[in-house]
Formats: structure tokens, sequence, C-alpha cells
């Protein structure tokens, strides 16, 4: 369904933002594992988390709503997981899918996984391709797209892998195909992306190391460790929070609060960036909470922000947030340039041509190549609006639309706001309590 969102005078207010998507991921993994029961408050509850625990619980761990946002999963310690009856569907959920191929990988079982459209384009080769090393095989066999089996065995070797490309769900895989091999598993890491994997399979009682080196960073995860479980309160998603702030930057007279927010360093990078290009934006209240550091961020309109290069190693804190920083740059003075960022090409869509496209639509000039992208700032106030940009599937790319309209001189549309639910369900309720304007159909 088509969604609308309309310029409007300020955004103002307090809005708090989702539980972290890849925490909450992550946690209902390692609690279907534990021998025992966990709790965890403040879990995101949009659809790409829902189908991990319901794959959790195809197989066999227990799953549970206990109230809004808190769950208590009874894992399945040392018998390991069951055969599943049924296909697992992971809908358009990347990480879902990609952290249990290499979990399940470990186990004599048959696991038939599938997804949506956007998740059955996406590359699924740089998963396969270290988990047939660890069954000692030493090819990435075909094309490598869901839907497909993982045939596990108990009879994994530990492997030491360097992942080709920066990405954490492939660093993640392979740790959780080692949780159950024999031997001690080593991710080499030459560029750092995010690192809840390690943070919090080491709260839950795994051996698992990181050490810097002058190259990146080398984890190591011994094999076989007993979980136990957990009480987690997950962080609030900067990753979401990046919609409000941003739309409050860009929004004249706007001044919002988006408290609790994860700024673990390996997820930061847009704020970072924001602040370079000379925005409003602080960060109060710093603390640590669950071992993750945490700020309430203040976001206020910023008529002065000026393009900039964004620095390629940054890329990996800021992976996501390609999208909404492009909106943010058409209301800067001045080009932003956006380089070594080839990984948008294969995310929920590909992210360059779909910002790309609908930013062009709307009035905003953007190059692009192979892996950059320059956006040429057309100033605050500047940005004309008025077209219906196509959102792909993709949560990102939809919101990132909606969030410009609320600044832009004519409305902007996406032509389906229906993947805002895989992470940001309350997107729409939240952004109009801060006073934005945003119509279905
Ligand atoms: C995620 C890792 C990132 C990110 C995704 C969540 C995770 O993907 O884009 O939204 O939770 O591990 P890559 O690791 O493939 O870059």
């Amino acid at each position: 369904m088509v969604w609308t969102s309309s310029p409007v005078k300020s955004l103002k207010g307090v809005v708090r933002a989702p539980g972290d998507k890849s925490c909450s991921h992550r946690a209902l993994i390692f609690g279907g594992l534990a021998a025992g029961t966990s709790r965890f408050s403040g879990l995101l509850e949009g659809e790409d988390v829902l189908r991990t625990g319901w794959a959790m619980e195809a197989l066999g761990a227990t799953v549970k709503q206990t109230g809004p946002g808190a769950w208590e999963v009874t894992g399945v310690g040392e018998k390991g997981l069951s055969q599943p009856d049924k296909v697992l569907d992971f809908g358009n959920s990347g990480t879902g899918s990609r952290l249990m191929m290499g979990l399940v990988s470990g186990y004599p079982i048959n696991v038939e996984m599938t997804g949506d459209e956007s998740l059955r384009s996406r590359p699924m080769n740089r998963i396969l391709k270290p988990l047939r090393l660890m069954r000692g095989l030493d090819t990435a066999g075909p094309d490598g797209k869901l839907p497909f089996a993982i045939v596990g065995t108990e009879s994994l070797k530990a492997i030491t892998y360097v992942p080709p490309v920066a990405s954490a769900q492939v660093k993640s895989a392979v740790l959780l195909a080692g949780l159950n091999a024999v031997g001690t598993t080593i991710v080499e890491e030459t560029r750092q992306t995010r690192d809840h994997t390690e943070r919090m399979l080491a709260g839950f009682g795994a051996e698992i190391t990181t050490e810097e080196t002058g190259e990146g960073r080398v984890i190591t995860l011994t094999g076989q460790p007993e979980l136990e479980p957990q009480s987690i309160v997950v962080p609030r998603d900067p990753s979401s929070a990046a919609f409000p702030v941003c739309a409050a930057l860009i929004t004249e007279g706007s001044d919002v609060l988006v408290p609790n927010i994860g700024l673990n360093p390996t997820r930061a990078g847009l704020f970072t960036t924001l602040r370079e290009m000379g925005a409003d934006l602080s960060y109060e209240n710093e603390r640590e909470e669950g071992g993750e550091p945490v700020a309430d961020l203040r976001a206020r309109f910023s008529p002065d922000m000026k393009g900039i290069e964004v620095p390629p190693a940054r890329a990996a804190s800021m992976i996501d947030e390609y999208p909404v920083l492009s909106v943010v740059a058409a209301f800067a003075q001045g080009a932003t340039v956006m380089r070594g960022v080839k990984e948008l090409r294969v995310k929920e869509s590909d992210r360059i041509e779909a910002m790309a496209t609908g930013l062009r639509a709307n009035g905003v000039s953007v190059e692009d190549g192979p892996d950059w992208w320059i956006v040429e700032g057309r100033g605050a106030g500047g940005v004309p609006g008025g077209a219906i940009c196509a959102s792909h599937l993709d949560h990102r790319i939809a919101m990132s639309f909606l969030v410009m309209g609320m600044a832009t001189n004519k409305p902007v549309s996406v032509d389906d706001g229906g993947p805002i639910a895989t992470s940001f369900p309350i997107f729409e309720a939240l952004m109009g309590g801060l006073g934005a304007d945003i119509r279905r159909g």
C-alpha cells in the first residue's frame, strides 16, 4: 500500500526507539541454545526477529512472550537442536537466515530454508563457502541463493577463516557453526564489523576472545561450550533511532530526544558523520547498560549542514544508515561523497540504486558507480519532493523516503510501506507522535 509523508512545520518530543534488531536475533538464538530459561526485555517485535524466534522453536527451543517486549526462551541445552518438521521461512531477514545457516550446520539435521523475494535474491555463497570448508569440502557450489537446505553434521571441523567481505553476518555464521564444531574456530577480520555476537556469546558463558592486531581483529572461539541462560535488557536500536534523528535535523524548528540508544562503536558511524556535517546532535546522559555503551540522543533542526566525504573505513559501522544519510545529504550544502560501499548493492535491495532513483525523482542530483555514490545537497528547504518512490521490499528505503517527505516542498510517497514492519513496526505511530504527517492509501 502507498504511504505518503507530507511536509510539517516541526517535529518535537521524545521518541522511544524499538529494541536493537541485531541484538534481538542473537538473544533468541543464544537463549534457544542455553540449558535453562533466559529472560529478555526490550526485545524488538518486528517480523524479522519473530521469524528467528519461530525458527528456534521449530528447532526445539521454547519461545514465549510474557509482556510487551518481554520474552522467555528455554533452550535445548545439551540435547542440541532437533530436526524441524517444516521449512524455515525467514521472510525478509538476511541476519536471521544467515546466522541460522551457521548454527544448524553443526547438528545432524537437514534444514530447509526460504525467504521472501528480496531474501531469495541475496548472495548466500559468502556463508556456504566457509560452512563447506568446515565440512572438509572446498567448493562454493552452485549459485547459492535461497531456497535450499543445510545438511548439518556432528563432525564439523573448526577452521580459521578470513571473511572476504566486511560482514558481521558472515563472521557470526562461522562462529555459530563453530559452537558445535570440534576445536577452536578463528575468524580474522580485516575491517571491524558489529561485535554483538562476540559480546553476547561471552555473556552466555562461551570461551571467546578478541585480539586486536596490526592487521585487524582475531576472534577465537572454543567449540562446544555450555551456554548458561541469561537475563538481558536489549538496548534500543541506533539504526532505528537514525530515522527520527535525521528527520529532526532536516525539518525546520525541530527538537527531538531519543533516549537510551545503544552506541556500540561498531554501530555509531552515522552519528559521527552527522556531527562532522555540522548537525546539532548531542549525546546526553552517557552510560553503560548490559555491557553496551548507551546515551540519550538529542537532535535539533540544523540548517547549516555541509556535505562531506565519508571515510570508507567507517562504512561497516554505519552500513544500514547510508539510505537515510543520503536524505540528510540532500538537505546539506555541497556534495556528500560515499565510497567503499559496494555492500549496499546486496542488502534487502540495491540501496544505492533505490535511493539514487528516488532522490532524482524528487529533484536531487545523484551520481553513482559500482561502490560509490555522490549526493549533491540543495540546502535546507531546497528539496522539491513530489514523487512516488519504490521501496523494493526494503524497510530502510521506505522509511528514508518518508523522512524526506517531512522536509521537502511537496509530499513524498513510497509505493509500499509494508516492509517497515520488519524492523520498526511502530514507525508511523512514533513519528506521528512527534508531529509527522504520514498517511496510508
Ligand atoms: C547485521 C549485519 C549487517 C547489517 C544487517 C544486520 C547483523 O549485515 O546490514 O542489517 O545483525 O549481523 P552484514 O554483516 O552482511 O554487512
